[in-house]
Parts: structure tokens; sequence; C-alpha cells
């Protein structure tokens, strides 16, 4: 018998307490040992809950109870569950976690607060995907050259629902939020955090780099409007906000952003809440993975797997995936270095003249224009809807910046990554 304390209830917590009840017989036989939920832990105890299961609103009563042999963190934040997770590593406990705001940020102290115990955080990456074993088992003979992928299932549904149907940001996102898909601030969702802090994940267990999410470029859809989907439709494109690791040399680019991506990849038709990844290895060449990315089941298939690991007592993997450091050792590239092929949409006055002052803007820092098309706006202003050939970030930026000056512009331009 292995005793488990969940500290956190909730969409996730939940979920586990019902699937170890439902699926009892099968995980008893793979783990060879039957898994008891001792305890749970809640902020407010009066809610009305469809779990039976003694509750607590202290979360050491569960760290420090020598009866419980696994301790799942299942609240999120950062602060208070590091604090959690420290006491529940010190008091020799193993962890198990699907906290990636948490790991985005000390996921390197906590390896070394661990150190031989069980430390295991599948469902922080992807919901249901087994993509961190992927990565730190399957794929452990690669240099992996780049792994790209929609890593965060709420934008995903709402760029999907865009895409096909006439609804408004806000209305999706409610949904969302219904469906136990966003996090418990949806900020961190829409404004790409929560994709930035499981691409920094993957990035540790890939190379071995240890960023923070203020180092790596993190852009959000909020900006995202009915016509962007236009062009897209018009040049072969879909949008996606995707999560990019891709090495060069010594040097690994991290970026988080909406994305144009040709519909005909496979990325591009990966819908709704689903997650995809697509991963480089120099040896296996792509492989690529996908499934539900949120939502308290997948993710709670995600934990599960994880404390059955424990029940089984086999040597879990290294925590973030190396045993030693890499001797090469992996660089963090600048942001202003990354190259790309750029969208842009520029709300502009309608008069003669002025197409040619935007040409002489992107000329004078060398960026060429690729494709173009208006469509009309209100009044005198038109869209122009534009898309480069690869150019450096410090370019695009500083043509922007030209741009923004000029009184022909008449919104802030709205510029999206092309990624081919
Ligand atoms: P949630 O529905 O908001 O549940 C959080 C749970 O933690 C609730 O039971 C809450 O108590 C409890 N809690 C929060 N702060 C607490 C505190 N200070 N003291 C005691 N209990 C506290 O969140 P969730 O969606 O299940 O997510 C949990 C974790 O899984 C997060 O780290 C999240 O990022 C991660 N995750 C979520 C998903 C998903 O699809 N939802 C997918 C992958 C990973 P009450 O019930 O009393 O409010
Ligand atoms: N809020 C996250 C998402 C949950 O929408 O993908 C899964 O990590």
């Amino acid at each position: 018998m292995i005793r488990v304390g969940i500290i956190g209830v909730g969409t996730v917590g939940s979920s586990v307490v019902k699937i170890l009840q439902k699926n009892r017989d099968i995980i008893w036989a793979r783990a060879g040992k039957q898994i008891e939920v001792a305890k749970g832990v809640v902020r407010d105890i009066s809610k009305p809950r469809d779990i039976d299961i003694p509750l607590t609103t202290d979360p050491f009563e569960v760290t420090d109870d020598p009866n419980i042999d696994v301790v799942v963190e299942l609240m999120g934040g950062v602060d208070k569950a590091f604090a959690i997770v420290k006491r529940a590593l010190q008091n020799k406990k193993a962890v198990v976690t699907a906290n990636k705001a948490l790991l985005a940020y000390h996921r390197y102290e906590l390896q070394q607060l661990a150190d031989d115990l069980p430390f295991e955080f599948e469902a922080s990456v992807a919901g249901g995907i087994p993509i961190i074993k992927a990565l730190r088992e399957g794929l452990s003979a690669n240099h992996i050259e780049a792994l790209l992928g929609i890593m965060n299932g709420t934008c995903n549904y709402i760029l999907t629902k865009m895409s096909q149907e006439q609804v408004s940001f806000d209305e999706v996102l409610q949904e969302a939020q219904r469906l136990g898909y966003a996090e418990a601030d949806p900020t961190f969702d829409v404004d790409g955090f929560d994709a930035a802090h499981k691409l920094l994940i993957l990035a540790s267990i890939a190379y071995g780099i240890d960023a923070k999410p203020e180092d790596i470029l993190i852009e959000g859809i909020r900006k995202i409007d009915r016509l962007d989907f236009e062009f897209a439709q018009e040049f072969g494109y879909t949008i996606k906000l995707l999560s990019i690791a891709r090495r060069k040399n010594n040097e690994v680019e991290l970026r988080v952003h909406p994305t144009l991506v040709p519909k005909s990849q496979m990325i591009a038709k990966v819908d709704g809440v689903m997650n995809g990844i697509s991963v480089i290895g120099d040896v296996v060449g792509e492989t690529m993975y996908y499934g539900p990315g949120a939502g308290g089941d997948a993710t709670a298939s995600a934990v599960i797997s994880n404390i059955i690991d424990i029940a089984r007592g086999g040597k879990c993997s290294p925590m973030l995936g190396f045993k030693r450091p890499l001797e090469s050792g992996m660089r963090l590239a600048a942001k202003e270095r990354i190259e790309a092929k750029y969208y842009l949409r520029l709300v502009v006055e309608d008069r003669p003249g002025i197409l040619a002052k935007i040409a002489t803007i992107f000329g004078e820092f060398s960026i060429s224009i690729e494709s173009m098309l208006q469509k009309p706006s209100s009044g005198d202003l038109a869209n122009l809807l534009l898309s480069t050939h690869k150019c450096m970030e410090k370019d695009i930026q500083k043509a922007l910046h030209e741009l923004t000056q000029q009184n022909f512009i008449k919104e802030e331009p709205v510029m999206i990554r092309i990624e081919e």
C-alpha cells in the first residue's frame, strides 16, 4: 500500500481522486501496490465537492504526516507551492506536481533538494501527453535540434474558435474556463506565460538550459483579430500560439508567440484544446506528439502515471534528464538575433504615397516585402496586411518603432511571426 496526500483538490486533484477509484484494479495491477488517498488539502473546506476523502486546509498536515509516502502538489502558484514542496522533500517524501509555474522558476533548486528522492512532473507540460517521458527517456540518445509545439490548450481553443466561428475572444475564454482548461488566473494562458513555463521545462530536459520566463521572448494572443485570420486564409496559413526551441551550434533560441503556420503542416491541424509537439532529434529525425493538453481527466492521467512509477519503486530518471552537466554547455540565444519572416497589419490613411513611405522605412532596415493585401477599414482608412522575407528581430522592431512615429499610421501595428 502506498499512501498519497493531495495538496489541491480542484479540477485536477478531484479527477485524480476519482480515477484512482474508478481504475483501481488496473492501477493496482500495474503498480504492484494499492494506492490510497490518505488526505486532501483545500482552501475552502465548506465548498460542496463530489469526492469523499478526509480534507484539511493545512498543507503541512500532509507534508509532515509520517504515514504519507507521496505528496501530490496540485494547488498551483509559485511561492507557497515552493515552500510546501520544499518541506515535503525535507521530510523525505516523494513528490508529484503538475505545477509548471513553480518549475519555471525553481526546477533547478528542486532538483538539488530532491537529490535521490523521486520528483515527477509529467502533467506540467501538455497535460495528458507523456512528452517528458518521451524527451527524458525515449529520445535520450539524441541531440535535440528543435522542438516546436502548441502547449496551451486554452489559447488553442480560442484561436481555433476564432478561425472557424464568429465568436468573441471573451466568450471563448469563458467557455475554456468553464471546461477546466484555463489557469486560475487566465492571463497566464492568453498572455503566453503558461506556454513559456512549459517551454522552459522542456528546454531544461532537451538542452540543460536554466532560463527564467523573464529571459525569453513571450507574446500572447490578445491582439489577434479576425482580419489576421483573413490574411492567413488568403495566403494558406493558420494562426497558432507556438512555443519554439531551436538549437544553433551551442546556442538555443527560446520563444513563445502567435505564429502563422502553413495549413499543410501537421501542427496546423492541431485544433481545439489539443496540444501537439514536434521534436527533431539528430538521430531519430522528427517525432510528433498529439493529445489533450488540459482538463481534469487528461491531466490526472499523467499525474497518476507518476504515482504508479513511484509505487513500482523503480529508479526514476534524473529529474531534468541530465546526470552530469553537458561538456559543450548550451547558452540561451539573444532575443534580438532571432531570424524569422514577419506578417504586419497596419491601419493607415488610404491616400497616394503611403505605400511608398512604408516601403522606404522597410528598405532603411534592409527588410524585403514578400506579399501584400489591402482591405478597406472604416472612413478613409485601410488595413494593410503584408509579409516580409526573413529578417532579424532587431530590424523588424526598429522598423515597427519608426512606423509608429508616422502620422499616417492610425493604430498600433500588429506583428505576427511566420514559421515555415
Ligand atoms: P484549481 O481547480 O484552481 O484547484 C486548485 C486547488 O488547490 C483547489 O482545491 C484549491 O482549494 C486548492 N488551493 C489553492 N490554494 C490553496 C491554498 N493556499 N491552501 C490550500 N489549498 C489551496 O486548479 P487546477 O486547474 O486543478 O490546477 C492545479 C495545478 O495543476 C496548477 O498548478 C495548474 O497549473 C496545473 N495544471 C492544470 C491543468 C488543467 O487543465 N486544469 C493542466 C495541467 C496542469 P479550493 O478547492 O478550496 O478552492
Ligand atoms: N491552462 C493550461 C492550458 C492547462 O490551457 O493548456 C494545461 O497546462
